[in-house]
């Protein structure tokens, strides 16, 4: 089996005293869309900022064979690992085209070259951004704000994709329509994606894999396919310990086997 592009072992984050993640072992293959679920307070956002190393650590962190453990997010960033952070962040007042160049900034020196392709890419990727262009960037609908954040993001050329709650605040019409575009973003631009998403039923249409949080701690983690029944994600979302099926669900030993599973 080929190591997979992302596996994080024992991860520990916390906010001053109070410790938020418990050891938390995930992995995400090449080419796959991980789905990352879980109720408020679960910890999706701080794993996230925990990999792309915007908030500090204990455990390890590999990315494509390297240990990022003790890098910088700015390096981290270099190394390929984009984040759109929850709230989407682009500058309200610089163009659609310009947000998109600024994140064409981070890209690695030696793709710098190739910044007017990717541009077009993008275009191609979310034709509305292409129609608003030379629109300031805080007059788009959340629906486009939250394609300029996945556009920008992607203009650094990231091998893994890290997007916090895509569909929040929009419409179930808008959402599937940009989770359409997630599949085309992991097809086209050979991107691995972990999405964290509170919207299970149309997130799981996607995924490759699953991977629920509760309290911290990895509840469940594996292939789409063992999830699609929803009584795993019920039962986590419930934070119901005795689960009706202990061979989907389980504690983290099963995760951990669920997640060595070969693709
Ligand atoms: N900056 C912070 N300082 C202190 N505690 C924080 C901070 N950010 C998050 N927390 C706490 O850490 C825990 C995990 O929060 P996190 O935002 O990672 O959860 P989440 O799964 O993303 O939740 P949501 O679904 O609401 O986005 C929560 O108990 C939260 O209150
Ligand atoms: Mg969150």
């Amino acid at each position: 089996m080929t190591a997979p592009l992302l596996e994080t072992r024992g991860l520990v984050a916390r906010y001053g005293s109070v410790q938020v993640l418990h050891g938390i072992d995930i992995a995400v293959p090449q080419g796959e869309i991980a789905v990352l679920l879980g109720p408020n307070g679960a910890g999706k956002t701080t794993l996230l900022r925990a990999i792309s190393r915007t908030v500090s650590t204990r455990g390890a962190i590999e990315f494509d064979a390297q240990d990022i453990t003790g890098r910088s997010a700015a390096r981290t960033a270099r190394a390929g690992v984009g984040h759109v952070p929850e709230g989407r962040g682009t500058f309200v007042d610089l163009t659609v085209e310009e947000n998109l160049r600024l994140g064409g900034l981070a890209r690695p020196r030696v793709r710098r070259a190739s910044a007017g392709q990717d541009l077009q890419l993008v275009y191609d990727t979310f034709p509305v951004l292409a129609e608003m262009r030379r629109r300031a960037a805080g007059l788009l609908s959340g629906g486009q704000q939250q394609m300029l954040a996945i556009g920008r993001a992607l203009m650094a050329r990231p091998r893994l994709l890290l997007i916090d709650e895509p569909s929040l605040g929009l419409a179930p019409l808008l959402t599937r329509q940009l989770f359409d575009v997630l599949v085309r973003v992991r097809d086209g631009w050979s991107t691995s994606l972990l999405i964290a998403e509170q919207n299970a039923r149309l997130s799981l249409e996607i995924a490759d894999r699953v991977i629920v949080l509760t309290g911290g701690r990895v509840a469940a983690a594996g292939p789409v396919a063992g999830f699609r029944d929803g009584d795993v994600i019920r039962h986590a979302y419930l934070g119901d310990a005795h689960p009706a099926h202990p061979e989907a669900v389980g504690g983290r030993d099963t995760a951990t086997r669920a997640i060595g599973d070969k693709k």
